[in-house]
């Protein structure tokens, strides 16, 4: 059988599947450390109090217990450092969340530490909280953050908005609201600490961002970077919860085995991680949208609040994002965008599959829709007219001169689904009975979208990223990369892309567990990075190893190396395959005694961004999709069934088109559950359904068919052509459901989610 090598593009087969099916991956809940404790978090019950007195004696006596700590037991700085270095490890003397946590305990078995936690005695004195997002950036005098209790304002504007609108032919105008969001990864936040001589800590755990956790841990303990190792294990599912939350587990666990000289684990029960772990923000966006009579969208202004919850986290970059992508993937000349990151006594919000992008998406996106009704015009048509082409300019100023598939992707769905005689047949149509006479309607709906891929210029400095390979004698290769397999499928990508590069067989290459002693800090598992990024340092060091061993050949036949080339595992010349094997290669290379291990690095170029008035390049490149939601309303009930949904992704190069099929059909669910189904529902700051029986999230059943159609504008600086795309699956299905049952309904949704009582309401008012 001839060598897979040339993969890139092929459907191979995920190289975890088969040790995750059969239950063999070892995820951190399953890790044993000899004299290993259990930890327990002691938590506030109220969202805003002062801390009168913590008293540990009686829970220290217990049976089993071995530590208990609190804010005064941390040798470093108490503070976990993200974007702002507000949020302490460890409550000390105010709590600004329910959940919040005011002490650890450590114990032999959970159980006993489950007992003990619940006997230390926090006294508090209940302060008033503030809850609502627009009471709290205006509240006179409780102080969450800062003077005014905003993390962070941006103000994206160019062109004069105000005079635009003068010259518009229709604008309309609504407030939208989008709730928390869950990220239900089925694995939850899990971490061990395992002190190690010479004074270093190991911590093992289930994350996106081992450098993040390292950084977290080693500003609790004062240890300096190098003495923290942190070892990420088999993830399931993260979705951004496991983007900077994990450092607060992470520090629990390693403060406890810095004073224990004892590893310590510590997994969170469903209802804890629902109850404490970040959630996507909650946001209330105002939008107002102009449109000349052409179609032509020429101003729009838009200010665009997110609850933050009690600590910073990511809302500045969250904040960022959504801003960048408030207006979607249009030419306007006119924007006014005005972002607020604020501050509430909420459970802290942080990353979410999009990042801030889905809740402002929805708005622009229902926007759109609302223009081309005041102008009786297709939606379809609408966007067509206004959607980015190459070499036009995005909404914050940046040219496009290459790899901008909108276009591609609006037609591409459009003819897949057959839009144009739903949208315009009268059976499709409000207030039409159903064709069969039932008390259904039935509706169809778009939306298109981009999103940019990587950090983009609120997280430059962190844009890098490094790759470990090394070829042993048996022609095995191993190889390490600082991002992670989250589920993604970031293995097998980065494989196909090792392979392809190198022209050696998939199954000679091994992905090493990512470790922060292994590769230097490659930044984040986020923002849709991991397979340009690591992809690129890859693509890189593989490139390097070839380019060595063909030398050694060139050496020994005395020619110029430019002209051998590794390929299907045999060394080629002048284009012709010769009888140098591999093998042979590899010998030839230990008696020339030439390294077989490489490092690559990659990092983007430059992006040019000018805060005052948030314009530039914003990110290196963006990804285009487009959504289109078929649906059926129950008229008694006001339940919205999901038929189909036709998402077409422009990808740059899909690597592996089954995995872009995956994300599609997975990002697919999870917007539906945006649309339809999650809320986070609290009470007086406290969440009431912690559990996956009350926090509804969409199953099998709910799942209509998904045509998925993958689209490839290439993206040059991309490995092969590809640009991420892990996101935005996710962001634009909520906006396409939404426009569909208004056009069912001929009612107009300024809310998610959906719910039955929702449309219902809608479906029974003037
Ligand atoms: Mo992701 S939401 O950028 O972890």
């Amino acid at each position: 059988m001839s060598p897979d090598t040339h993969t890139v593009g092929v459907s191979v087969a995920r190289v975890d599947a088969a040790e995750k099916t059969r239950g063999a991956e070892l995820y951190i809940a399953d890790m044993i450390f000899p004299r290993m404790l259990h930890a327990v978090v002691v938590r506030s019950p109220h969202p805003h109090a002062r801390i009168v007195s913590i008293d540990v004696h009686a829970a220290r006596a217990m049976p089993g217990v071995v530590a208990v700590l609190t804010a005064r037991d941390v040798p470093g700085e108490n503070c976990i450092p993200v974007v702002l270095r507000d949020q302490p490890l460890l409550a000390d003397g105010v709590v600004r969340y329910v959940g919040e946590p005011v002490a650890l305990v450590a114990a032999e078995t959970y159980a006993q530490a489950r007992t003990a936690a619940a006997a230390v005695q926090v006294v508090y004195e209940e302060l008033p909280p503030l809850l609502d997002v627009l009471e709290a950036r205006a509240h006179p005098s409780i102080r969450i953050y800062g003077e005014d209790n905003v993390f962070s304002h941006l103000w994206l504007h160019h062109g004069a908005a105000e005079k635009a609108f003068a010259a518009c032919d229709v604008v309309v105008e609504n407030t939208y609201h989008t709730p928390m969001q869950e990220h239900a990864y089925l694995e939850t936040q899990g971490m061990i600490a395992v002190p190690e001589p010479g004074n270093t800590m190991h911590v093992y755990g289930s994350m996106q961002c081992p450098f993040y956790v390292r950084e977290g841990v080693a500003t609790v303990l004062g240890l300096p970077l190098a003495r923290v190792q942190v070892t990420h294990t088999t993830t399931g599912g993260a979705f951004g919860g496991k983007e900077d939350f994990p450092s607060l587990p992470a520090g629990y666990v390693a403060l406890l085995a810095y004073h224990t000289r004892r590893p310590v684990k510590l997994i969170y029960t469903r209802d804890e991680d629902i109850a404490v772990s970040s959630k996507r923000h909650a946001a209330v966006i105002y939008a107002r949208h102009g449109a000349t009579k052409d179609g032509v969208l020429r101003a729009v202004e838009m200010t665009y609040t997110i609850n933050g919850g009690a600590y910073a986290t990511l809302s500045p970059v969250v904040l960022f994002r959504g801003v960048v992508h408030a207006v979607g993937p249009y030419r306007c000349d006119d924007v006014s965008v005005h972002g607020y990151a604020v501050a509430t006594h909420t459970v802290p919000a942080g990353a979410f599959r999009g990042f801030g992008s889905p809740q402002v998406i929805f708005a622009a996106e229902r926007q759109m829709d609302a223009l081309a009704h005041a102008l009786t015009m297709d939606p379809a048509e609408l966007r067509e007219k206004n959607l980015l082409r190459q070499g036009d300019a995005t909404v914050t100023r940046q040219r496009l001169p290459h790899s901008v598939g909108a276009h591609a992707t609006l037609t591409a769905a459009r003819d897949a689904s057959g839009w144009k005689d739903k949208h315009n047949n009268s059976t499709w149509q409000h207030p039409a009975p159903a064709p069969d006479g039932t008390r259904y309607v039935r509706g169809i709906g778009l939306s298109t979208i981009y999103y940019g891929v990587g950090l983009g210029a609120g997280g430059e400095h962190m844009a890098r990223t490094g790759a470990h390979m090394s070829i042993a004698h048996d022609g095995s290769v191993d190889f390490a990369v600082g991002t992670t397999e989250i589920g993604q499928g970031m293995k097998t990508v980065l494989t196909q892309i090792a392979a392809t590069t190198l022209g050696v067989d998939v199954s000679r290459f091994t992905l090493l567990p990512s470790d922060t002693t292994r590769v230097p800090d490659s930044g984040p598992t986020v923002a849709s990075r991991a397979t340009t990024m690591s992809g690129r340092a890859v693509e890189i060091v593989a490139t390097t190893l070839k380019e060595r061993m063909c030398a050694a050949a060139a050496e020994k036949w005395s020619c110029d190396p430019a002209t051998i080339t590794l390929k299907n595992e045999m060394v080629w010349r002048d284009g012709v395959q010769t009888e140098m094997s591999y093998h042979d290669l590899i010998a030839l290379c230990a008696t020339q005694r030439v390294s077989l291990t490489a490092t690559g690095w990659h990092h983007p170029p430059h992006l040019s961004f000018d805060w005052s008035c948030c314009c530039g390049d914003a990110y290196a490149v963006y990804a285009f999709a487009t959504n289109i939601a078929e649906v059926a309303v129950d008229c008694d009930t006001g339940e919205v069934t999901v038929l189909r949904i036709t998402a077409a992704h422009d990808v740059g190069k899909a690597v592996n088109p089954r995995l872009v099929q995956g994300q599609i059909e997975g990002g697919t669910v999870q917007g539906i559950g945006y649309a339809l189904y999650e809320d986070v529902v609290t009470q007086n700051g406290v969440i009431q359904n912690p559990h996956f029986s009350t926090y509804i999230i969409p199953t099998a059943a709910d799942i209509p068919e998904i045509t998925s159609l993958i689209i490839e504008e290439p993206y040059p600086d991309g490995p092969y052509g590809a640009k991420g795309f892990g996101e935005q699956p996710l962001m634009g299905v909520a906006p396409a459901i939404a426009n569909a049952v208004a056009h069912a309904t001929g009612k107009n949704f300024t809310a998610l989610p959906l719910t039955p009582e929702r449309v219902w309401n809608a479906m029974n008012t003037e």
